[in-house]
C-alpha cells in the first residue's frame, strides 16, 4: 500500500515540519560528506513552491540526550542553505519558547532548521509529550528521514499521529528503487556483499539468498566464509562465532540454487598500516601467513563477481570489499564500483553510506541506477521489515483506474 505523498497536500499557507536525515559524517564541524543534504533539498523546495513555509527537524550523531557541541547542527543547516541557494534561520533547540516563537513569525518562502533532536532523550524515548511539543509548531508533517525510518523516535513515529502527515520525495523514490527489489520483483537479482560482520546481516542474508541468483560476498565478513570453508585466514578480522551461520547461509543459498561466491583471491598485508604483499595471494595454490590480514579482495574475484553479476537485471550492493579509506587496500571496492559503472542496461543499486562514500570517492555515483541514503534502513526494508517512520504514515487512498477516462 503506497502512502499519503507531499504530492498530495495542499501546503499554500501552511507550516511544514519535515523531518529529514541530515545525520551527515562531520569533522570538527566540516560536513564531509554532504549527500544526505543535497537529497533532502527538493522536498524543501517543492514545499516552497507550493506556499509553505518550512521547518527542518533532524537529529546528528549520537549525543545520548546531552547538549555537545561536537553534534551542532549549525554546520549541516549551512550547508542546507548551500543546496537550496537561500538563507535558513537556526534555531537555538528544537523545542521550548524562543523556536516556537520563531516558527510563529516564519513567513511562506522561508526555512527555519531546529537544533539537534537527540539533544533531548526524549526522541529516543518516541516520548509523546517531546512529539506534541515538536507538532504545536507545524499545521503539518512529513517525514522524509528514510535514513532513520527504521528508527520509532518522537519525530520519525509519535509526531505523525498527532498531524496531517504524508511521505516526502526521498522517501517516494527509496521505496520506488527498493520495493521490487523486497518483493523479488526486480528480475534476475544479484547482491553483492561487503562490510565488516555477517551478524549485521544475517536476516538480510538469508532472505536475498532465497531470491537472488547470485550472492558475492567480500571484505572483512568474507573472512567467517572462508573459514567455515576450511580455507586459511591467518590473523584476519572475522567473527569466530558465525561460522556455523554462514554455513547456514551457504545451505540455503544452495537449496534455493542461488550462486553464493566468496574471494578466490585477495591482498594481503603484514596489518593495515604495512604495505601489501606485492601480488594477491590465491586460494587452494599457496598458504596465507599466520599474522598476516586479508584487507581487499583480489582481482580475479572482482573479474570473477563481474561475470556472474552482469548477467542479472539488478544488482544490489551494500558494503566495501575492502578497507577502502586505504588507498593500498581500495583496489577491490574500486574495481567493483567501476564495472558496475559499465552495465548501463542493468538496475544498479547502492546502499549504506560506506558503499555510497566508496562510490561517491571514485566519483561513479551518477553512474550507479540508485544510490539509497539509507544504511541500517535500506537494509531492514530489503530484508522484508516494516521501517516504523514508514509504516506510521497514513494509506494513500486507491487511485480511480477511471479518472483519466472521466477527464477526457
Ligand atoms: C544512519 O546514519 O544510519 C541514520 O541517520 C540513523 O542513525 P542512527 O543509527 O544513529 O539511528
Amino acid at each position: 500500500m503506497s502512502k499519503v505523498s507531499i504530492r498530495h497536500l495542499d501546503l499554500a499557507g501552511k507550516r511544514v515540519l519535515i523531518r529529514l536525515d541530515l545525520n551527515t559524517p562531520l569533522d570538527d564541524g566540516r560536513v564531509l560528506d554532504d549527500t544526505r543534504v543535497r537529497a533532502a533539498a527538493p522536498t524543501v523546495k517543492f514545499a516552497l513552491e507550493q506556499g509553505a513555509s518550512v521547518i527542518v527537524c533532524s537529529h546528528l550523531g549520537r549525543p545520548a540526550g546531552e547538549r555537545n557541541p561536537a553534534f551542532d547542527l549549525t554546520p549541516v543547516a549551512v550547508r542546507l542553505a548551500r543546496a537550496l541557494r537561500m538563507n535558513v534561520s537556526m534555531a537555538p533547540d528544537c523545542i521550548g519558547d524562543v523556536t516556537t516563537q520563531m516558527a510563529r513569525d516564519l513567513q511562506p518562502g522561508q526555512v527555519m532548521v531546529l537544533q539537534n533532536l537527540r539533544f533531548h532523550e526524549e526522541e529516543e524515548e518516541n516520548d509523546f509529550d517531546f512529539a506534541s511539543q515538536l507538532a504545536d509548531l507545524a499545521d503539518v508533517y512529513v517525514n522524509d528521514a528514510f535514513g532513520a525510518a527504521h528508527r520509532a523516535h518522537a519525530s520519525t513515529h509519535a509526531v505523525a499521529r498527532l498531524m496531517p502527515s504524508a511521505a516526502g520525495l526521498l522517501i517516494d523514490r527509496e521505496i520506488a528503487a527498493l520495493e521490487p527489489i523486497r518483493r523479488g520483483e526486480a528480475g534476475k537479482l544479484a547482491f553483492i556483499s561487503g562490510g565488516a560482520k555477517v551478524s549485521d546481516k544475517l536476516g538480510l542474508l538469508e532472505r536475498l539468498a532465497e531470491i537472488s541468483e547470485v550472492i558475492a560476498i567480500g571484505g572483512a565478513m568474507a573472512n567467517t566464509f572462508l573459514l567455515a570453508r576450511g580455507l586459511p585466514t591467518g590473523d584476519s578480522l572475522l567473527e569466530q562465532d558465525m561460522v556455523e551461520a554462514a554455513n547456514e547461509i551457504s545451505a540455503i543459498a544452495q537449496a534455493e540454487q542461488c550462486r553464493l561466491m566468496i574471494p578466490s583471491d585477495c591482498v594481503i598485508a603484514h596489518g593495515a598500516d604495512e604495505p601489501p604483499r606485492a601480488k594477491p595471494l590465491v586460494f587452494g595454490e599457496e598458504d596465507m601467513p599466520d599474522d598476516w590480514q586479508i584487507l581487499d579482495v583480489g582481482p580475479a574475484t572482482v573479474e570473477a563477481f563481474t561475470e556472474a553479476v552482469k548477467e542479472c537485471d539488478t544488482i544490489v550492493w551494500n558494503g566495501p570489499l575492502g578497507l577502502f579509506e586505504r588507498e593500498a587496500f581500495s583496489g577491490g571496492t574500486r574495481a567493483m564500483a567501476e564495472a558496475l559503472a559499465k552495465l548501463e542496461e542493468t538496475n544498479t543499486v547502492i546502499c549504506g553510506g560506506e558503499t555510497a562514500a566508496a562510490v561517491a570517492q571514485f566519483r561513479l555515483s551518477s553512474k550507479m541506477s540508485h544510490v539509497s541514503t539509507g544504511g541500517g534502513a535500506a537494509l531492514e526494508y530489503l530484508q522484508g521489515l516494516d521501517l516504523p517512520g514508514i509504516a506510521v504514515l497514513p494509506d494513500a487512498e486507491p487511485e480511480d483506474p477511471n479518472e483519466d477516462e472521466e477527464d477526457d
